[in-house]
């Protein structure tokens, strides 16, 4: 039956003096739906196995709530700074920083979805109703009736004499909205602008003197972080390039410091021997006229892009190449980008000697290395 077939609407005046039971039974005429069974899901209050459910509903709310807030205390306070596989304790501890994220918030999803779940299964009425598929869109009176429909199923499921449940569920709703909250403000709690000057921040690099007159020297890799080389100038022949590292003094007996100058991200310097015939064709950048030492140019390893290791250094056309998507930077131009995405020319460190001919970096580089800070200034 549609509709247009069944009982004569009420008039507004009728339909505003109805109660919700006679609206439940005039929006099922009127569309033509039949209820077949609609029984009560507790009709004796009180039993044993009634509580038994509320508490079963109320505990996954309740889990929701405590995984959600263990979220956000992970999320801030665990600790997440890599440490040494030799500090067993701290590598502990920070191998469980993301695996405890995930677990976390994945249980205050789940205990809110199983609550919610539950309590519709085991409080919201289930009708058995049969109806006849209608045309047109919903009329207002349509839409009353369905309202009273629901919120007869709310009535019915008791939720408003439930206050186990509900304070539950909004501590499970509220931890989890805590959670969604927490994850972009956490992503400021490192302040980029704090100490500003120092080499950890993320204004600098490694290569930043930590104190006026500092000497940070240009160091070779040899597998060995205690091992200490430093590059003198006659070390590279012409056409040569060798990746180098930071090093000062201080840190000579300092095993962490010594390991983290190689770990850094943004410490690779491509140590660049130019041939005499090219080096008298170099085009030096404005401000940057005396950052080499004779032929001896050295270019961030960091592509300017996206921050692939810019390794490759072709000799004969003094093209530095970048394998991830193929940028080619002209160390003749100030390491300018000449092919490919990279938009901006790599990053220069200021070099020199000291008076035993060891290499050291002058200052740190003065912009930006790499594609990552976002507060860069060109
Ligand atoms: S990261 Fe170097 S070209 Fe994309």
């Amino acid at each position: 039956m549609s509709a247009e077939e069944g009982p004569k609407p009420p008039t507004e005046a009728e339909l505003a003096e109805m109660d919700r039971d006679q609206l439940l039974k005039l929006g099922g005429k009127l569309d033509g739906v039949e209820i077949v069974d609609y029984p009560e899901p507790w009709p004796v209050k009180g039993t044993r196995a009634e509580r038994r459910a509320e508490r079963l509903v109320a505990f996954w709310f309740a889990l929701s709530a405590l995984a959600g807030l263990a979220f956000v205390v992970s999320l801030i306070w665990w600790p997440w700074q890599y440490k040494e596989p030799n500090d067993e304790r701290g590598a502990f501890l920070y191998s469980l920083y993301t695996p405890l994220l995930g677990i976390t918030l994945g249980l205050a999803i789940l205990g809110l979805a199983i609550g919610v779940l539950l309590y519709t299964k085991k409080f919201v009425p289930a009708e058995t109703a049969v109806q006849e598929r209608g045309d047109g869109g919903s009329k207002e009176i349509d839409k009353a009736t369905i309202l009273a429909h629901l919120a007869d199923a709310g009535n019915r499921s008791t939720i408003a004499r439930r206050s186990l449940i509900k304070r539950t569920a909004g501590a499970g709703a509220g931890a989890l909205g805590l959670a969604a909250a927490a994850l972009p403000v956490a992503s400021f709690i490192k302040d980029p602008w704090k100490n500003s000057d120092n080499k950890d921040s993320l204004w600098h690099t490694g290569w930043q003197p930590a104190h006026p007159g500092e000497k940070v020297y240009l160091r070779r890799n040899t597998g060995k972080p205690e091992e200490i080389v430093l590059v003198k100038a006659e070390d590279l022949d012409a056409g040569a390039m060798e990746t180098v590292f930071p090093f000062r003094e201080s840190e000579r007996h300092d095993e962490h410091a010594l390991s983290q100058a190689f770990k850094r991200s943004d410490n690779p310097v491509m140590l660049i021997r130019l041939r005499p015939t090219d080096a008298a064709r170099v085009v030096k950048r404005e401000g940057q006229e005396d950052f080499n030492f004779g032929d001896l140019y050295a270019y961030t390893k960091i592509c300017s892009h996206v921050g692939c290791p810019t390794s490759l250094y072709e000799q004969r056309t003094n093209r530095i190449l970048c394998p991830c998507h193929q940028s080619q930077f002209d160390a003749l131009h100030y390491g300018k980008p000449i092919f490919g995405p990279a938009t901006r020319p790599l990053a220069q460190l200021p070099i020199t000697v000291d008076d035993q001919g060891y290499l050291y970096a002058r200052g740190d580089f003065i912009e930006p290395v790499g594609p990552a800070f976002w507060e860069r200034k060109s």
